[in-house]
């Protein structure tokens, strides 16, 4: 039995040892929750040796002979060794507490320079906004060694933020915004991954993270710009074709309505203001030769705000071409 155990518990040592158990660590928040996490585990260890080992001498020291079939003595407790098993977890607890406060708040201060970027969780993406550049995506882009507050928000249900490499996580839950500090320490590709149970798509929840120099951030948030112009401005024009062209002429658009002023002589020179208010509130002011009350004036309701801001800011674009 001894060399069985033996054997047993040096295989076990050598998986123990040469198993990488936690993913690598890439973010300096990472190294402090690692320091944590095996800080309790070798504490676990050494109280399960100790208790194992205890157990086990026991078992082969005092085990009764085949010929001793008498009753144990009775024993009324040991009061020291009472108050040492209640001291020593005690004090291994109130270390371990006082480990860990220390370290979530070291992880969890938001420093004075940072990048914000707003994550929202829905049923079943993440999707990522970047406000001063004023920027969305459906990728976590950051450049490395910079920290970064990432404000979480879910749009339906309970989310949840990880990604295993940089070790922070968090909810993300309606109503209310969370956030995570983190500090990527290695270019690469990682995966955020959903970990509260969501729904039926929940495996499937997951994005892209991808940590790049700061060169490779600032290129990215400009491609990022260019496709948003080009696909707003794309929307823009679909919109004014599709709930303008009917009443009103515009050569950008090849649309030839004549109910309504001829916009390639009217636009030029006309602020985004004052053609957001004669898309919403027509009668403001009516151009020479037409009448009040003949444009519909629930465009406010037809339209989205996304949807109005395209629409100005197509109209705004062909009034600077003309
Ligand atoms: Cu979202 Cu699971």
């Amino acid at each position: 039995m001894v060399l069985v155990g033996v054997a047993v518990g040096g295989v076990l040592a050598l998986v123990a040892i040469f198993i990488p158990w936690l993913p690598p660590a890439d973010s300096t928040q990472a190294h402090k929750v690692d320091d944590v996490y095996w800080f309790v585990t070798i504490i676990c260890i050494a109280i399960f040796a100790l208790v194992a080992g205890v157990s086990v001498y026991s078992v082969w020291k005092f085990r009764a002979g085949p010929d001793d079939l008498d009753d144990g003595s009775p024993i009324h407790g040991h009061t020291g060794l009472e108050v040492v098993w209640t001291a020593v977890p005690a004090a291994l607890v109130t270390a371990i507490s006082i480990y860990s406060g220390v370290v979530l708040t070291q992880i969890e201060k938001i420093p004075a320079q940072h990048r914000v970027v707003q994550v929202t969780g829905q049923q079943f993406t993440w999707s990522f906004a970047y406000p001063e550049a004023k920027v969305t995506s459906g990728q976590l882009t950051l450049p490395v060694n910079q920290p970064v507050e990432l404000k979480l928000n879910a749009k339906d249900v309970i989310h949840s933020f990880w990604v295993p490499q940089w070790r922070m996580k968090k909810d993300a839950v309606p109503g209310i915004e969370t956030n995570v500090i983190v500090t990527p320490t290695k270019v690469g590709t990682f995966t955020v991954m959903c970990t509260e149970l969501c729904g039926l798509g929940h495996a499937a929840m997951r994005a892209r993270a991808v940590v790049v120099t700061q060169d490779g951030f600032n290129r990215w948030i400009q491609q990022q710009k260019q496709a948003a112009a080009s696909a707003g401005s794309a929307q823009g024009k679909t919109l004014f074709t599709q709930q303008c062209g009917t009443c009103h002429r515009l050569a950008d658009a090849g649309t030839k309505g004549a109910v309504g002023p001829d916009l390639d002589k009217v636009l030029p020179g006309k602020s985004a203001d004052f053609i957001r208010e004669s898309i919403v509130n027509p009668n403001a002011e009516i151009a020479p030769g037409f009448q009040p009350g003949v444009m519909p004036q629930d465009f406010k309701d037809r339209l989205s705000t996304q949807q109005l801001e395209r629409l100005v800011e197509y109209l705004v674009k062909t009034a600077g071409k003309a």
